[in-house]
C-alpha cells in the first residue's frame, strides 16, 4: 500500500510517502526560526505557512519517491490535537486529494502517531506503556493497539518541552531550547543547584513542571542572573550547572512516574516518543533503570514528521478504521480520544 502522510498540527509542515513500512520520501519545512522571533508559535502565521508550503512539499516528496499522485492508495493526515487553524490546512488539502483521486482518507491522532512510529524500526508487542513528551504533551498511555489508547497520566500545567523552552527563554537561549539545554547539561553538575521534583511525593501519575520553572526563576533572580530583572544571564560553568540541575529534576520526575505507571498497569514494555524523547539525559536514565524494557523512537522521528502520520494511517486502515470526507479536526486531546473511542465502539 502506498500512503501519503500529511502533518500540519503545529509549526512544521511535514509530508512523507511510505510503501508499507518502507519510507520512500519525506519532507519537512520547519517554521521554528520564524516563530522564534515571537518566543512561541503564532497560530495564524503557522496556518499561512502551511498553506503556502504544503503543495510544494507533496510534489517534492512524490518526485523523490518516484511515484505520481495516481499511484497513491491512501491519504493520512493529522486530525488533532493541535492548533485548529493549522490542522484545517492539512485536513482540507488531504480531503481534496482523497476526493479527487478517489482514495480513502484517514485522520490520525498526532500523539498516537508519535508513539506508533516505533514499529517502523522494530515492531513492539502490545500492550505497552506509551510516554509522549514534547512541547505540547507530557502524557502516559496504556496502548493496547494502534487505535486503542487509554490516557493514564498527564501534566497538570506545562509540558516537559514547554518547561525547557520557558527556562531557555528566561536566560535568552534561542527557541526551542530543549536540545541546547540538553547539550549544556552534559557538561554541568546536576547537583549544583537544589531544585524541586514536582509531584514526586504524590502517589499519582500526574506531572507538573510549572513550579519547577518558577523555582529556576527564583534561583536566577536571587543569584542576580535573571535578565528580566536587570541581571545578566548565567554563562560558562554557571549556565552548564543550571542546565544540568534543571535537566536532573525533569528527568527524575518523568522516569519515576513512568516506572510507577508501568508497575501499576503491569506493563513490561515502554515506548517513548515526542521531541523530548531526543533528550540524552532521559535516554540514559531509562536505560540505566530497572523499569520496563524501553524503546525510544529514532531521534529523526521524535520531532514532528509526516512518516509517523502515514505509518499510523496505514495501521489504522488495516485495522478497519474508515473516515468520511466530513471528518472534522479536533484540537484537544481529551475530545479526540473520546471521539476515537466512540467511533471504535460503534464500528
Ligand atoms: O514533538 P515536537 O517536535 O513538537 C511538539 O509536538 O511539541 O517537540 C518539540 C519540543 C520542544 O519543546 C523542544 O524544546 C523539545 O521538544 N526538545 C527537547 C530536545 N529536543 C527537542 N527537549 C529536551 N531535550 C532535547 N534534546
Ligand atoms: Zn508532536
Amino acid at each position: 500500500m502506498l500512503c501519503l502522510g500529511i502533518e500540519t498540527s503545529c509549526d512544521e509542515t511535514a509530508v512523507a510517502v511510505l510503501r508499507g513500512r518502507q519510507v520512500l520520501a519525506e519532507e519537512v519545512a520547519s517554521q521554528v526560526a520564524e516563530h522564534a522571533t515571537f518566543g512561541g508559535v503564532v497560530p495564524e502565521l503557522a496556518s499561512r505557512r502551511h498553506l503556502e508550503g504544503l503543495d510544494g512539499l507533496v510534489t517534492a516528496a512524490l518526485g523523490s519517491a518516484g511515484v505520481g499522485l495516481v499511484d497513491l492508495d491512501l491519504i493520512a493526515v493529522t486530525r488533532g490535537p493541535g492548533l485548529l487553524v493549522a490542522l484545517l490546512v492539512g485536513m482540507q488539502y488531504a480531503k481534496g486529494l482523497a476526493a479527487g483521486l478517489g482514495v480513502p482518507l484517514i485522520g490520525v491522532n498526532h500523539v498516537t502517531a508519535h508513539l506508533e512510529a516505533v514499529h517502523l524500526d522494530a515492531p513492539v508487542a502490545y500492550p505497552y506503556l506509551g510516554l509522549v513528551v514534547s512541547g505540547g504533551h507530557t502524557h502516559l498511555f496504556r496502548v493496547a493497539g494502534s487505535n486503542a489508547l487509554t490516557l493514564i497520566g498527564h501534566t497538570v500545567d506545562d509540558a516537559a518541552g514547554e518547561a525547557y523552552d520557558k527556562v531557555g527563554k528566561m536566560i535568552g537561549l534561542p527557541y526551542p531550547s530543549g536540545a541546547v539545554l540538553d547539550g549544556l547539561a552534559q557538561e554541568g553538575d546536576p547537583a549544583a543547584i537544589a531544585l524541586p521534583r514536582p509531584m514526586l511525593d504524590r502517589d499519582n501519575l500526574l506531572f507538573s513542571f510549572s513550579g519547577l520553572k518558577t523555582a529556576v526563576r527564583t534561583y536566577l533572580s536571587r543569584a542576580g542572573q535573571l535578565p528580566e530583572s536587570g541581571g545578566s544571564a548565567p554563562t560558562g560553568a554557571a549556565l552548564r550547572d543550571l542546565a544540568a540541575s534543571f535537566q536532573a529534576a525533569v528527568v527524575e520526575t518523568i522516569v519515576t512516574k513512568t516506572v510507577r505507571a508501568a508497575r501499576r498497569e503491569g506493563l513490561e514494555r515502554l515506548v517513548v516518543g515526542g521531541g523530548v524523547a531526543c533528550n540524552a539525559g532521559l535516554r540514559a536514565a531509562f536505560a540505566a533503570g530497572d523499569g520496563p524494557a524501553v524503546h525510544f523512537l529514532p531521534p529523526r522521528y521524535c520531532t514532528d514528521n509526516g512518516v509517523m502520520v502515514a505509518a499510523l494511517g496505514m495501521a489504522q486502515y488495516a485495522a478497519g478504521v474508515r473516515h468520511d470526507l466530513d471528518l472534522a479536526p479536533v484540537p484537544g486531546l481529551a475530545a479526540l480520544l473520546e471521539d476515537e473511542a466512540a467511533t471504535a465502539a460503534v464500528s
